[in-house]
């Protein structure tokens, strides 16, 4: 567990983060900017993404009142196999090593409707969405949509960041046919790292990009250099009419580790926080190997290819506790 005195030290940085405007119809220089952000940190800002500051406040006002309601009808909808509903308060973990509890937070996990029929049950980010009755569907629905629709936007530009063509993650088995989890997170206490107590442990995301919502209360840190000892911690304000977007573990797997996915986390002060990440993955059989111009003679492939799917269930399972504790309550 990290000693008190190095985290005092480290908590008042805010870090200034590169903002990418996607009217910009410059392709060439937001790909420049955005591949220096990735060579970075991995975390940036986009403006001008086209979803509406009303449809963005709807969607946190409907997740406010969902998460006000009690425990019991909360449960009613807990999450499934398919990783659809309410994941309660220490539900996760994401930092084992230096968390006491799970992390302070409850959410909620929205994916793609889209119904396939899956008689072994090995597409389990696909399938139907479980809706609690406060008739929020239409709202979180359309809020996907428009959300897939940016981190399509910067796909193309992450692509052309990576000397690929700008539609080279559009194809069906990457974002033709994507896993992209929406879910809707309340933290609330307060937060004290040297007792192991976060809203949410140090981790980098899972999966390919995060298109990352949140209200103006702060909390998010990012860590830049994940060997510093001690680490250094600096927080990311929201920016009106912003997103903050940061790049996931699957996407460093992909570019040869050439982008980052950082450290990052959220510590409590005490007011209530709300926040909801997009997590954009490529399809669920993609597989998930080294990018042609991310490697040469002298840099072969550093990770072995993976299966998307594989890769994500793993994750997910390591990092929430078994569904059937729920069950003897
Ligand atoms: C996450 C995450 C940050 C936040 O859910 O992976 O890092 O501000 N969330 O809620
Ligand atoms: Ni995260």
């Amino acid at each position: 567990m990290e000693n008190k005195t190095q985290e005092e030290a480290s908590t008042i940085r805010v870090s200034s983060l590169t903002c990418i405007d996607l009217a910009n119809t410059n392709l060439h220089q937001s790909a420049v900017s955005l591949k220096q952000a990735c060579l970075d940190c991995g975390f940036f800002y986009v403006k001008n993404h086209g979803i509406s500051e009303e449809l963005k406040d709807e969607a946190f006002e409907q997740s406010k009142k969902f998460f006000a309601l009690p425990l019991e009808e909360k449960m009613k909808v807990l999450r499934n196999e398919n990783n659809r509903g309410y994941s309660p308060v220490f539900d996760q973990i994401l930092d084992p090593e230096n968390q006491v509890d799970g992390d302070y937070k409850e959410s909620f996990f929205i994916g793609i409707e889209d119904f396939k029929d899956d008689p072994h049950g090995d597409t389990p980010f696909y399938g139907p969405n479980l809706w609690p009755d406060s008739g929020w569907q239409a709202t979180m629905e359309n809020y996907h949509q428009e959300a897939l629709r940016v981190c399509k936007t910067i796909a193309k530009l992450l692509a052309l960041a990576l000397d690929l063509e700008a539609d080279y993650f559009d194809k069906p088995e990457i974002l033709g046919n994507p896993i992209a989890v929406m879910r809707l997170v309340h933290y609330e206490g307060v937060s004290d790292p040297s007792k192991g107590i976060f809203g949410c442990g140090a981790h980098s995301d899972f999966g390919m990009m995060t298109l990352l919502g949140t209200d103006s209360v702060m909390g998010l840190q990012i860590c830049k250099d994940k060997e510093a000892k001690p680490r250094k911690w600096e927080y990311v304000p929201s920016i009106k009419g912003a997103y903050i977007v940061n790049l996931g573990d699957l996407l460093e797997r992909w570019s040869n580790g050439i982008f980052k996915s950082t450290l990052h986390r959220v510590l409590g002060n005490g007011q209530e926080r709300y926040s909801i990440p997009f997590f954009v993955e490529p399809s669920h059989d993609c597989l998930v190997e080294c990018l042609p111009t991310c490697q040469s003679e002298n840099k072969p492939p550093k990770y072995p290819a993976i299966k998307c799917s594989t890769y994500l269930t793993q994750r997910y399972q390591q990092s929430h506790v078994d569904l059937s504790i729920y069950k003897q309550i």
